[in-house]
C-alpha cells in the first residue's frame, strides 16, 4: 500500500521514500518528513520553541510555543501568522486577506489522479495510489484539496492543489501554487538552472542563505532563462551519494520557484504559478486548479535522482505512439538554407541524406504566407506557390518518394503585423489598448485564451495535415510575452490571462495531438525556451537549443539531463564553422554530441567532402544499432563539462550488459596525461569486452580502476568506446 492513514498521520510509501504529515489537534497539517523510508511517525524531531514576534494561533492559549511561523507545514497560508513565504493567498470582497486552513477531512484511492485542463503524470491503477487532504477555512468557506499522487515502483510523489470557494462571495486568488515543502532540518544548497537564448539550462549550486532566493519566469513561457526545475542538495550531495530532492512543475508559462531559509534554519521550497503574472477571480462554487510538481528524492545522489526522473518522465509524462519507439533520424533544412529555399533545393538536400540513410525532411521556417525574413507571414499557413509550386502534397510526395517521411515547422501562437491573418483579425493579437506593443523578432502573439482562436488553429493545422502525408510537427514559439490584456476579459480579470494563455495552449495541443496520433509532434521555443514537463506531455522530444555548437551542446544538454530524458532532447548535427559560435569540430565530434537525444541532421549534407558523407553513413548506422540503449538506457553523467577538460556520458542498459561510453576532450595538451574514466552502473562480477580493440575488463576494474581516456591530438577530440558483457 502507498498510502498508510494512522488516525490524523499520513504516510506515502514509495519503494525508497516516506513522505509523511499529520493533522494535529487544531486541525493544522504539519509537515513531518520527507526522506528514506523510515518507518516510524517522525513527529518526535518536531521542537516547539517559544520564539518572540512569532505569535501564536488563538486556540492555543498561554502556549507560547505553538506558532505557525516556526512550524513545518504541508501548505502555508498567508495572514495568520506565518510570516514566512505562503503557498496561497486570497483576498475578500473586504480587502483583508487571512486564510485560515485547518484539516477537514481525507480519501485515498486507486490510481492517479488527473487535473482539468492540464498536463499531469499518468499511470495505470495498481501503479499508483492517490491521497486527497482536505482543508477548509471555517470563516470564508474557502476549501483547499491537496493532491499527492504515489508512484511506488518510480519513488515519486506527485503534488496538486485544488482551491474550492464554498462560500458566498467572490474572491481573488492572488497565489496558489502547487507545492510547500518544508524542511525542518540540515543545511541545504540548491540548484538551479539559469540560462539565455541559445545558451540554456546551465547548473547553478548555490548555498541558502537566511531569506528567499528565487527562479522564476514572468515570460509567459518557461523560458530560457529559468527552467521550472530545482534540486535540494543536502551538503556534501554528488552525483554518487548524498541526499537529494528534485522538484519539477509541469508548466509551460510564467512559473516562480522560491526557497526560504528562515530564523529557525529551516528550508521551504515554493513552486507553482508566478504570482506576479496571476490572480483569478474564484465565484462561489468554482474551482481553481493549480499544475503538478513531480517530486523525487534519492539517498544516494544525483545521478539517482536523474534516473528516477528520466524513467517517470518517459514512461508516465510522455505519451503517444512515439514515446518508447527510435525516432527518426531527421534533416531539417533552417541551418542549411534559412529562409531561401524552393520545392527542388529541399528534394535535394533531401536526396544527398536518403543517400546516407535518413529517416525524415522537416521544412521548416518559411514555407507559408508570405515569409522570406521573419518580419512577415506568421499566421498564413498556406503554402507559398513560389517555393512549393505543387503544394505541400507534392512536395511531400517526392519526399515519400525517396523513401522519407516528411515534417512540417509551424509557429501557431504567433502573428506578424504584415500578415492576412492580422489584417482580418487584428483584435486576436495581443495588445493593450491605447498602447503600441513590445516588438520582437516582428511578431506579436495570438490570443491563446480566446477559444474562437484556438479553434482557427485547431482547423487550419487539421487541414494541412490531412492535405498531405505529413508525420511531424516542429511546434515554435519564438518570443517572450508581454502587454498581457486579452479584449475578452472584463479589467478585474485581466491577470488571469497569463495562465488562460497556458491553458488555451493545453486544449489545442490535446486536441491536435488526440486527432492526429501518428504524427509525431516536437516541442520548440526559440531552441529551448520551453523545456518543460508541461509540454513533454504533448511532444515526446523539444529541440534543446538554437546553439548547434558541439562543444556547448555538451554543457546544454548536461545541464538539461539532471530531469529530463536523453530521448527528449532533440539534436542535430550542423555545419561547421559553426553558425552561433564560428567553431569548428569534426562530424564525428558532432556526431556524438547529437547521439545524446533525439538524433538528427541541420545541413546540407551534399555540401560535405566525400570522406564526410562517409562517415555521416556510419554514424546513422552506428545509432541505430545504438538508439534502444541510449533512449532506454540509464544515463551517467561522468564528468562535469563546466569544470573538466572533457565531457563524458555514459550509457549503461538496464541489465547492464551493453556500455557506451561516448563525449569528447576539449582540448590536447602536449604529453597529456591520460586520466581514468570510472565506469558507473555496470555489474562488478561481470566480464565487458571493448568493441574497438577486443580486450576484456571486469566491472569491477572498470568502476574502480577507471578506463583510460583515449590519446587526443587536436581539440574537441571525440571519446567513444562500446563494451558488452560476454558472461551470464
Ligand atoms: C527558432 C527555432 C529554429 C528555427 C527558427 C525558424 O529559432 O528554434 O530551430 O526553426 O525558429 O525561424
Amino acid at each position: 500500500m502507498a498510502v498508510r492513514v494512522d488516525g490524523k498521520t499520513f504516510f506515502l510509501e514509495t519503494k525508497n521514500t516516506l513522505y509523511q504529515m499529520k493533522a494535529d489537534e487544531y486541525g493544522v497539517l504539519k509537515h513531518l518528513w520527507y526522506g528514506v523510508r523510515t518507518g516510524q511517525d517522525m513527529e518526535y524531531l518536531l521542537d516547539y520553541p517559544d520564539v518572540g514576534f512569532s505569535g501564536n494561533i488563538y486556540e492555543a492559549d498561554n502556549n507560547r510555543s505553538y506558532s505557525l511561523d516556526t512550524m513545518p507545514l504541508e501548505y502555508a497560508t498567508e495572514g495568520v501568522g506565518d510570516f514566512r513565504i505562503s503557498a496561497v493567498g486570497v483576498r475578500y470582497q473586504n480587502g483583508a486577506s487571512a486564510l485560515d486552513l485547518r484539516y477537514e477531512s481525507y480519501h485515498v484511492e486507486p490510481g492517479k489522479y488527473s487535473i482539468p485542463g492540464l498536463p499531469a503524470v499518468y499511470a495505470e491503477e495498481y501503479e499508483a495510489e492517490t491521497l486527497e487532504v482536505t482543508l477548509k477555512d471555517t470563516a470564508s468557506d474557502i476549501r483547499v484539496v491537496l493532491k499527492y499522487g504515489v508512484l511506488p515502483d518510480f519513488d515519486v510523489i506527485t503534488r496538486s492543489a485544488v482551491v474550492i470557494n464554498d462560500g458566498v462571495q467572490t474572491v481573488m486568488l492572488n497565489k496558489a501554487h502547487s507545492l510547500c515543502l518544508d524542511i525542518p532540518y540540515g543545511q541545504w544548497e540548491w540548484v538551479h538552472f539559469y540560462g539565455r537564448w541559445a545558451k540554456e539550462r546551465t547548473p547553478e549550486r548555490l548555498p541558502l542563505l537566511h531569506g528567499i532566493q528565487e527562479s522564476s519566469s514572468k515570460r509567459g513561457i518557461s523560458s530560457h532563462h529559468q527552467n521550472p526545475a530545482v534540486l535540494l542538495c543536502r551538503e556534501g550531495c554528488t552525483e554518487t551519494s548524498g541526499i537529494c530532492i528534485g522538484a519539477v512543475l509541469m508548466y509551460s508559462g510564467c512559473f516562480q520557484a522560491q526557497v526560504e531559509y528562515d530564523q529557525l534554519n529551516q528550508t521551504r521550497l515554493v513552486m507553482g504559478i508566478n504570482t506576479h503574472t496571476f490572480c483569478w477571480e474564484l465565484e462561489p462554487g468554482k474551482r481553481f486548479y493549480t499544475p503538478e510538481v513531480i517530486l523525487s528524492q534519492s539517498n544516494s545522489g544525483m545521478e539517482m535522482l536523474s534516473h528516477q526522473f528520466h524513467r517517470l518522465i518517459r514512461e508516465h509524462v510522455c505519451r503517444g505512439r512515439y514515446k518508447m519507439i527510435e525516432r527518426p533520424v531527421l534533416i531539417n533544412n533552417w541551418e542549411a538554407t534559412y529562409f531561401d529555399f524552393n520545392e527542388d533545393k529541399l528534394v535535394e538536400i533531401a536526396k544527398g541524406a536518403a543517400e546516407l540513410g535518413v529517416d525524415m525532411l522537416v521544412m521548416d521556417d518559411g514555407w507559408f504566407g508570405k515569409r522570406d525574413s521573419d518580419a512577415s507571414g506568421l499566421g498564413d499557413w498556406y503554402e507559398n506557390p513560389l517555393k512549393l509550386p505543387n503544394g505541400l502534397s507534392g512536395l511531400a510526395e517526392k519526399i515519400n518518394d525517396l523513401g522519407m517521411e516528411f515534417g512540417v515547422w509551424f509557429e501557431p501562437e504567433m502573428i506578424s503585423e504584415n500578415s492576412d491573418l492580422f489584417r482580418t483579425h487584428p483584435e486576436w493579437a495581443i495588445r493593450i489598448p491605447g498602447r503600441r506593443p513590445m516588438r520582437s523578432r516582428y511578431q506579436l502573439v495570438l490570443d491563446m485564451s480566446r477559444p474562437d482562436v484556438q479553434d482557427y488553429l485547431f482547423d487550419v493545422m487539421s487541414r494541412i495535415l490531412n492535405s498531405a502525408n505529413i508525420t511531424y510537427i516542429k511546434w515554435d514559439f519564438n518570443r517572450s510575452v508581454s502587454d498581457w490584456y486579452s479584449e475578452l476579459l472584463p479589467s478585474g480579470r485581466q491577470k488571469e490571462m497569463p495562465h488562460r494563455f497556458v491553458l488555451g495552449l493545453y486544449s489545442l495541443m490535446e486536441r491536435l495531438t488526440q486527432a492526429f496520433p501518428d504524427v509525431l509532434f516536437e516541442g520548440c521555443c526559440g531552441g529551448g525556451g520551453r523545456f518543460d514537463a508541461g509540454i513533454l506531455y504533448y511532444c515526446p522530444q523539444i529541440w534543446c537549443s538554437d546553439d548547434t555548437d558541439a562543444f556547448e551542446r555538451t554543457q546544454i544538454q548536461y545541464g538539461t539531463s539532471f530531469f529530463y530524458p536523453i530521448s527528449s532532447m532533440g539534436s542535430h548535427v550542423s555545419a561547421v564553422p559553426n553558425h552561433q559560435t564560428g567553431r569548428i569540430t569534426s562530424v564525428k565530434t558532432r556526431g556524438i554530441t547529437a547521439m545524446a537525444g533525439s538524433f538528427g541532421y541541420e545541413l546540407d549534407l551534399n555540401r560535405l567532402t566525400q570522406e564526410e558523407k562517409d562517415e555521416v553513413k556510419f554514424q546513422i548506422g552506428l545509432f541505430k544499432e545504438y538508439g534502444p540503449l541510449i533512449h532506454n538506457g540509464k544515463y551517467y553523467r561522468l564528468s562535469n563539462p563546466f569544470e573538466d577538460k572533457y565531457a563524458i556520458w555514459e550509457y549503461v542498459s538496464t541489465d547492464a550488459r551493453k556500455v557506451l561510453v561516448q563525449g569528447m576532450i576539449f582540448r590536447t595538451e602536449p604529453n597529456m596525461l591520460r586520466y581514468p574514466i570510472y565506469l558507473r552502473g555496470l555489474d562488478p562480477k561481470k566480464k565487458y569486452r571493448l568493441r574497438e580493440d577486443g580486450i576484456i575488463y571486469s566491472g569491477n576494474a572498470l568502476m574502480n580502476g577507471g578506463i583510460l581516456i583515449p590519446k587526443a591530438w587536436g581539440d574537441y577530440v571525440p571519446v567513444e568506446m562500446y563494451l558488452e558483457a560476454i558472461d551470464a
